[in-house]
């Protein structure tokens, strides 16, 4: 296995997902989108900066014509729960004005993010149709009602680095999804 940064991967306790398990994963689950949507133009709205790694990964794997645009949000600030708001910017930068949209992110835990993202989406912007594609979602109680169609694994309610999923912005190169060493949080 290629190794990212001396000395990020000995601060990782255990694998939970390696990098093949994830490759296998996000190609079944782009065929399903793919399937789903059918021919025709489609827009991305990935979620930055976690789904960066999922979103390249998947998008290479859909024969569609798109347009990717990116939103920044946050809700974690630097620990490993919830802050319970969401950071978004004042005006979305894009139209998704009766289009058909795939919104993306990581992992969906508490589901404020997503929760907001689709409310916002939905009230700005009156696509034709949207979806959600999470790479993670974890199995714990919801304190917002939010869901995602597309799901590549389901985990336990534990904190995860890796594959584009930090922890005080990093371990975001780790190629495969990990739990951190307690000693490191
Ligand atoms: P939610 O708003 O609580 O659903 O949290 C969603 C966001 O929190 C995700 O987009 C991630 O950026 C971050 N997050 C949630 N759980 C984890 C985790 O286990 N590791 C790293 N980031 C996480
Ligand atoms: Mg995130």
């Amino acid at each position: 296995m290629s190794r990212p940064v001396a000395g990020v991967l000995s601060d990782l306790e255990s694998v939970l997902i390696d990098a093949e398990a994830i490759r296998q994963r996000v190609q079944a689950l782009a065929a399903e989108i793919q399937a789903d949507f059918g021919p025709g133009e489609l827009s991305v709205v990935a979620l930055m900066d976690g789904s960066l790694f999922f979103v390249a990964d998947l998008l290479r794997h859909l024969d569609l014509p798109l347009h990717l645009h990116t939103l920044t949000v946050s809700s974690y600030h630097g620990g490993t729960s919830s802050s319970g708001r969401v950071n978004m910017a004042e005006s979305l930068p894009f139209s998704l004005k009766t289009k058909r949209v795939l919104l993306i992110d990581d992992i969906l835990d508490t589901g404020l993010t997503l929760s907001s993202v689709q409310q916002r989406l939905l009230k700005d912007c009156q696509p034709e149709i949207m979806r959600t594609a999470v790479l993670l979602r974890k199995q714990r109680p919801r304190e917002q009602d939010a869901s995602a169609e597309y799901v590549g694994f389901d985990i336990a309610d534990e904190f995860v680095v890796g594959y584009g999923m930090d922890y005080q912005g990093r371990y975001r190169n780790v190629p495969y999804i990990g739990i951190l060493n307690p000693s490191k949080l």
